[in-house]
């Protein structure tokens, strides 16, 4: 699509009636600037409680609170996106009851202006989801692994590779449809349970490492651009801005101590 098109903005029912049709491109922002240039690609952006790995730098998902959500929230609302906004509820803002959810995604879409938010956990979460949909609130299941259970789990784990637990995970999917998720993200879950969730389920499935069943595809897009040294199986690098970055620093470093910059041309004079 030409740049000056006018493209019209995305919406839950939108994103709904994908279902089985173009596959969904989703990825994640943290910044305006970053908002802006995936905009022109993407239908969907998830301001990802990632953010805690990719630009806070901390092991896991956990340390990120709804505070600094809402802040990446706001900066990414700021670049006016078309795509669809949904925000990570962070560990221990939703999970004590559905009124704390409430109140916790509540704040998110007042304070930023976002479309949805997303939250982890299947049929347990149910109550919760409905909660929120029958108060107007869009929420976009997540089911699979799950970062925010690292602790619990002792590590990220994919699902479903043991067929027992494709029983479970199908009930989990289902019941995340049923309390009224308008898209579901399957993390980390083999092929054959994600098509089969996919296949039965009416609402889109967001896949993040999950196989191209899915009715779309999430990546961190700071993994596809090649930011991290190492990234996961289901990471396709697109670039290798890590090293681009290396790179033009090294080469600024160099000129800064040979004195080749700043150059005449990037120094002021009189006139
Ligand atoms: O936090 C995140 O970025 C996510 C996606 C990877 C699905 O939840």
């Amino acid at each position: 699509m030409s740049k000056f098109e006018v493209r019209p903005r995305q919406s839950v029912p939108k994103i709904r009636a994908r279902k089985g049709g173009e596959p969904l491109v989703c990825l994640t922002a943290y910044t305006a600037p970053m908002a802006k240039l995936i905009d022109e690609v993407a239908d969907l952006i998830l301001i990802g409680d990632s953010v805690a790995n990719v630009i806070h730098g901390h092991e896991t998902t956990l340390p990120v609170t709804l505070e600094v959500m809402i802040l990446h929230a706001q900066a990414v609302m700021r670049a006016q996106p078309k795509a669809l906004v949904g925000v990570d509820m962070p560990f221990a803002s939703y999970e004590a009851s559905p009124e704390q959810a409430y109140l916790s995604a509540a704040r998110v879409l007042k304070e930023t202006g976002a479309d949805a938010v997303k939250l982890e956990g299947g049929a347990r979460m149910a109550p919760t989801i409905g909660f929120l949909t029958e108060r107007a609130i869009p929420v976009i299941g997540h089911i699979g692994l799950l970062p925010q259970s690292v602790r619990a789990l002792g590590g990220p784990k994919i699902a479903g590779r043991d067929r027992s637990e494709w029983p479970r995970l199908m009930a989990d999917a289902k019941a995340v449809e049923a309390a009224g998720a308008f898209a579901i993200v399957l993390e980390g879950v083999v092929e054959e349970i994600a098509a089969e969730i996919t296949r039965e389920i009416k609402v889109p499935t967001i896949g993040i490492g999950a196989s191209p069943a899915c009715d779309g595809q999430i990546l961190v897009t700071d993994d596809l651009l090649g930011m991290f040294e190492t990234a996961p199986k289901f990471v396709r690098p697109y670039a290798r801005l890590r090293t681009v970055i290396s790179e033009a620093l090294a080469a600024f470093a160099s000129d800064v101590r040979a004195r080749r910059f700043p150059s005449a041309a990037e120094t002021y004079g009189e006139r």
